[in-house]
């Protein structure tokens, strides 16, 4: 992989900067390499803040990288492709972060025979803890090879049909929130039962992330790990089922999947 090519990010806010900041706390890339472009009036008055060089031409950024990652917001991106397609040449890599928005879209405006990938991270992705599905045009190129291996370094990653992108969303990009949201309402009941918020708040986040890695690391499954902790007539299983009948998973899935409908609908 050539860590000294020049990275465009089109569209440097959340996502965009996260991924910037990411790229960078892997220590492969340096700030300099990287091209952040926003609106003239969202400029850091610095433009080398952090670092990382902001401008506001887009066009002009990607003629000076190799790999441009777009991450605007859905209701822009017509706009904002109609005035940088005709920069694409054959040596350029394109990443869309845009929700929503097939791979066919950009192929049709840039007219260009270049590897696209579309990617869904969610925000631990600045930590280098994303989750990332990723699609593609051309699965075996080596310019996608080297995006892959660009994500690989910010969390995990996964090749997904490009059909299943908005399930990633659903699932990923959003889930991030549902799962805070789990571990804020874990700290709110540490807290009613005799913790300061922050110790309740540092209780439930390394509990949430030894969850995790048991299934990560051990590849176990959720209930063969809960068995291990519900001791009969035990204090975990009087929770768990109190959490059960107030709709725990009920409400999980039903969020999931509205989160999904409404992705879908906002496609239609
Ligand atoms: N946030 C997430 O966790 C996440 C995860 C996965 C995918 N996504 C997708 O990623 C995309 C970006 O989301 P976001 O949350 O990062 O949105 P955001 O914070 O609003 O970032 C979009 C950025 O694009 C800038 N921008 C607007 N017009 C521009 C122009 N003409 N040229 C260059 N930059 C311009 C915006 O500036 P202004 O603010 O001044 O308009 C803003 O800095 C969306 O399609 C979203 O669905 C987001």
């Amino acid at each position: 992989m050539d860590f000294n090519t020049t990275i465009a990010i089109i569209g440097g806010g959340n996502i965009g900067m996260s991924i910037a900041q990411g790229l960078v706390n892997a220590g492969k890339y340096k700030p300099e390499q990287i091209v952040i472009t926003r609106k003239k009036s969202d400029l850091p008055k610095d433009l080398h803040e952090g670092g990382f060089n902001f401008q506001e031409d887009n066009a002009d950024a990607i003629s000076k990288a190799r790999i441009v990652v777009l991450s605007v917001v859905p209701h822009i991106y017509e706009d904002i492709l109609e005035g940088i397609k005709d920069v694409f040449t054959e040596k350029h890599t394109l990443v869309t972060v845009v929700t929503g928005v097939e791979i066919a879209k950009f192929q049709e405006k840039i007219k260009k025979d270049i590897c696209i990938a579309r990617v869904m991270p969610n925000t631990a992705i600045k930590i280098r803890q994303s989750m990332t599905c990723i699609a593609t045009n051309k699965p075996k190129s080596k310019e996608f090879e080297e995006v892959k291996a660009l994500f690989d370094m910010l969390g995990r990653t996964l090749c997904i049909d490009e059909e299943l992108m908005l399930s990633a969303t659903s699932l990923a990009s959003c889930g991030i929130a549902y799962f805070l949201r789990a571990i804020r309402a874990a700290s709110q009941g540490g807290t009613q039962i005799g913790f300061h918020a922050d110790e309740a708040q540092l209780i439930a986040a390394q509990t949430a992330k030894g969850a995790a890695e048991l299934l990560l690391q051990l590849h176990s499954h959720p209930e063969d790990e809960i068995d291990k902790v519900t001791t009969p007539r035990g204090v975990t299983i009087e929770g768990l089922n109190e959490m059960e009948h107030n709709g725990f998973s009920s409400a999980f899935i039903k969020g999931i999947v509205k989160s999904y409908d409404k992705a879908i609908n906002k496609e239609e």
